[in-house]
């Protein structure tokens, strides 16, 4: 079979385009096997070496005007399921996603920044070099705030390698920057803020629900996290489940709520407002996301041709959405 690989321009991306026979794969017993997407993704790897397997996205051409997104080739199957009728011939659009790094990865360093970044405030004599010179009053609300917030990304860092099954091992570098710049300036921004030594507390009564409501919310989006990690197999193979049990048998993406609402207690205890802006901010990216999740289950169990029906759920914050 000839692979022509081109560009979304239509360039040609290996001069000549590719061969992959039959033989391409022989495995004892003289028994054959037809060439997979992943062997092609090899091939084009061993003709440019800087194109490994994860930085390739293959697709199918869109026909004149049709619009909508075009069929993304997966390295499981074989290549003559994507020849249609010219099992010979088939022309394949190919897309550098760029240099990649392991999800772990790019986990780790979004999360060790808030992590490191908010002690320093607490501990450092930091404000003098904004202008404010003298002794700093520690209230035990900045002290308590100081072990939540570390424990909060401390728990996340150990649940993203030992916790999530992602089925995506890789993403772009530029992710880890942009990620990176997220997490990392809201760390800053807040805990600037809540050790500042202008910093007023609020009533004791409204430290304490705070803190334990958030910290309820904090043990149950773990709990939720143990869930979606044993709708998968260890290696991260079983695609997409309808997620059940606890919080998930009345919202889709439980684990974003409790993430939210532990948030949500945080800025109770604390109430500043930079800790407002970056709820107000997660709660939108989250909602985002969590309806693209949402509509993915409810497409994936639409009841048709014996797969099951997704269950009728709020998608994130019951009981508005
Ligand atoms: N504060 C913030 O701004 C913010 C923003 C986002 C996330 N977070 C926190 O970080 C955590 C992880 O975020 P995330 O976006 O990676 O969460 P996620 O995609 O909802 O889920 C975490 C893991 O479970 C898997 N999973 C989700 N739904 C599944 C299903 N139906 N069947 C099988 N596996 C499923 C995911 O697989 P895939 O690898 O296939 O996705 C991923 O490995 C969140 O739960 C939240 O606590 C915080």
């Amino acid at each position: 079979m000839k692979v022509n690989l081109v560009s979304r321009s239509g360039r040609e991306v290996v001069k000549g385009g590719i061969e992959l026979t039959d033989e391409f794969k022989v495995l004892f017993l003289g028994v054959r096997f037809q060439a997979t997407v992943s062997d092609l993704q090899e091939a084009i790897h061993a003709r440019i070496k800087k194109y490994y397997p994860s930085r390739q996205r293959l697709t199918l051409p869109l026909q004149a005007g049709c619009k909508g997104k075009p069929v993304v080739l997966i390295p499981k199957k074989k290549l003559a399921d994507y020849c249609d009728g010219n099992a010979n011939n088939l022309t394949v659009v190919f897309k550098d996603l760029g240099v990649q790094v392991s999800y772990s990865t790019l986990f780790f360093w979004e999360y060790l920044g808030p992590l490191v970044i908010y002690p320093v405030f607490y501990y450092f004599p930091v404000y003098k070099y904004f202008g404010y010179e003298g002794e700093r009053t520690i209230y035990p609300v900045q002290t308590y705030a100081l072990y939540y917030w570390c424990f909060h990304y401390f728990k996340r860092i150990l649940e993203t390698f030992f916790v999530h099954r992602f089925s995506h091992a890789t993403s772009p570098l530029s992710h880890v920057f942009r990620n990176c710049a997220y997490y990392w300036t809201f760390g800053a921004y807040i805990a600037y803020h809540v050790n500042h030594p202008l910093y007023t507390p609020v009533g004791d009564f409204q430290i304490k629900i705070g803190f334990t409501f958030g910290l309820i919310c904090q043990l149950a989006n773990f709990y939720c996290h143990l869930i979606l990690r044993n709708l998968r197999s260890p290696d991260g193979n079983g695609g997409y489940q309808i997620p059940r049990g606890f919080l998930f048998n009345i919202v889709t993406c439980a684990n974003y709520t409790t993430e939210i609402y532990q948030w949500l207690g945080f800025n109770m205890a604390t109430q500043t407002i930079p800790g407002c802006v970056f709820l107000v901010v997660a709660t939108l990216i989250m909602t985002n996301w969590a309806l693209a999740k949402h509509r993915r289950l409810k497409k994936l169990f639409d009841g048709k041709e014996g797969r099951p029906r997704y269950p009728r759920r709020w998608v994130i914050l019951p009981p508005f959405m």
